[in-house]
């Protein structure tokens, strides 16, 4: 929001520069370039505020929950139960048939192995059957992960 208002400050001085005359137009830009300047390392990394984070990866998980649960106990539906999914070795319940190319991937699921796979499952698991459900955007896929990171005993 801040880094908006900003830009926007420098977007209206050009516009009354304009209106000046041309004379001001160098110092106009020199504004802008200053506020570019400035909001460039404003952008935070989004594990400063986990518990944010967790509850946008709570919601963002709602396009999740027609195939998943993530409750400890419940039965895997159409997917897995995602519950202590991180730290678990890939395709590891026993209640879940599971494609050989995820139960044989290898994976045990951490931040990074999640990323990939939530980013675009095919991708990273030629073969899997979850093959709708992929998150494109890197900052929901975070909060996803952060979620479900949270989601143990
Ligand atoms: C249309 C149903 C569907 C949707 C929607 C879906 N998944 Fe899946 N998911 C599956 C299936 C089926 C598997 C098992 C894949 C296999 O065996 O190859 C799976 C597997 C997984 C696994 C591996 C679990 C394990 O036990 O190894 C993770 C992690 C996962 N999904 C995360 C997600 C996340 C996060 C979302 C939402 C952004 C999502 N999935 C949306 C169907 C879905």
């Amino acid at each position: 929001m801040r880094k908006q208002a900003f830009f926007g400050a420098g977007l209206l001085t050009i516009m009354l520069g304009a209106c000046g005359g041309s004379a001001e137009q160098t110092v106009v830009e020199q504004i802008v370039v200053r506020d570019r300047g400035e909001t460039t390392p404003v952008a935070a990394s989004a594990g400063d505020a986990p518990a944010d984070l967790i509850a946008a990866g709570e919601a963002a998980f709602a396009m999740c929950t027609g195939c998943h649960v993530a409750e400890s106990g419940e039965a895997s539906m159409a997917g897995p139960n995602l519950y202590g999914v991180v730290g678990r070795p890939a395709g590891s319940l026993d209640d879940f048939a599971y494609s050989e190319a995820l139960a044989g991937s290898g994976i045990t699921w951490d931040a990074a192995q999640l990323d990939r796979y939530i980013a675009d499952p095919t991708a990273a698991v030629s073969g899997t059957i979850m093959s709708v459900g992929a998150v494109q955007d890197d900052e929901r896929r975070a909060a996803i992960i952060a979620y479900l990171e949270s989601l143990s005993e």
